[in-house]
């Protein structure tokens, strides 16, 4: 099993920035996780809020249960030590993802504050950041 979290304003793809972040909607990016997890033999759930302390619950659930997760902490990327410090209890590989690339955009989004506990980054590929996280998981899985 693979969590796929999904932060703040990412239930509004499609309809928000779509120069930024494209004209397919969660569900879209949902059918695609599930299609590629099966590929990969994982079962895969997507969850998506737009609140903190949900989203901290969740991880809390992943350290608890060992689950690997593909994490796009959206704008909570950018500030929230609470969400960082829920990922530092992690036990398991989780992967930070972006849509867009926030090193080539405004300055408040080039500092992530969960990239350093984070197994690692994948940013600027459009929804396929999210298949080439769940590829990484995958690799990471049959080789621990
Ligand atoms: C984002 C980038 C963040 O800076 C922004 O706040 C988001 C989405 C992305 O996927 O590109 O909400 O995480």
């Amino acid at each position: 099993m693979i969590l796929v979290l999904n932060g703040p304003n990412l239930g509004r793809l499609g309809k928000r920035e779509p120069d930024v972040y494209g004209a397919e909607t969660l569900e879209d990016l949902a059918d695609m996780c599930r299609e590629t997890g099966k590929r990969l033999g994982h079962e895969v759930e997507v969850r998506q809020t737009d609140s903190e302390a949900e989203l901290i619950g969740w991880i809390h659930e992943a350290c608890d249960g060992r689950i690997p997760v593909v994490l796009n902490p959206a704008a909570f990327t950018h500030y929230s030590y609470a969400l960082r410090d829920a990922i530092a209890q992690r036990t398991a590989p989780l992967v930070e993802v972006h849509i867009s690339n926030p090193a080539a955009r405004e300055e408040f989004r080039h500092n992530s504050v969960v990239a350093g506990v984070a197994s690692g980054t994948i940013a600027g590929f459009g929804l396929q950041s999210y298949i080439l996280a769940l590829h990484a998981i995958a690799e990471m899985n049959a080789t621990s």
